[in-house]
């Protein structure tokens, strides 16, 4: 996990300050967050718990349920491997396999280096291309295996 301090910004602070007394205001303030930082980061979550008056557990009750919210900081590149019925069956979970092998990472984790973020979803509805990996976005689709190291440069060479 993440040790990585950040710095709650004043926009931030004001926002949670705002919908302090509103219904529903933990997961509005937890998209903030994660707005702001791209995950969910532990000191932030502290401060939150106590600037919303709620146990800290409840806010870890919440990120953990969603899996929209991430508690690491994610790559620069993120690479989505379909996990919906047509990519599955062409072999997405293959694929998945090589790319964490290739980057030496788990499903969900992130390079030492900062680069990549290996994730499983659910179709991306483009089945015709399947087995389908989007990396920022950008569609590659009907691949093998062989292509995962030529992904993984053309990304790592821009930078
Ligand atoms: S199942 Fe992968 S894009 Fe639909």
């Amino acid at each position: 996990m993440s040790c990585q301090i950040e710095t709650m910004t004043p926009e931030l602070k004001a926002f949670i300050v705002e919908w302090k007394s509103k219904p529903g205001n933990l997961i509005m303030v937890l998209h903030k967050v994660q707005q702001t930082y791209g995950y969910i980061p532990r000191n932030i979550a502290i401060e939150t718990a106590e600037l919303l008056e709620v146990p800290l557990a409840k806010i870890y009750g919440v990120v953990t349920f969603y899996n929209f919210f991430k508690l690491e900081k994610a790559g620069k590149y993120i690479i989505q491997v379909c996990m919906g019925t047509a990519c599955y069956l062409r072999g997405g979970d293959d694929l998945i396999k090589e790319f964490e092998r290739q980057l030496g990472v788990g499903l969900n984790a992130t390079t030492s280096d900062g680069m990549f973020t290996v994730e499983a979803v659910r179709c991306l509805g483009c089945c015709g291309l399947a087995p389908v990996a989007v990396v920022n976005g950008n569609v590659h689709g009907k691949l093998a295996n062989s292509d995962v190291a030529k992904i993984i440069e053309q990304y790592r060479s821009l930078g």
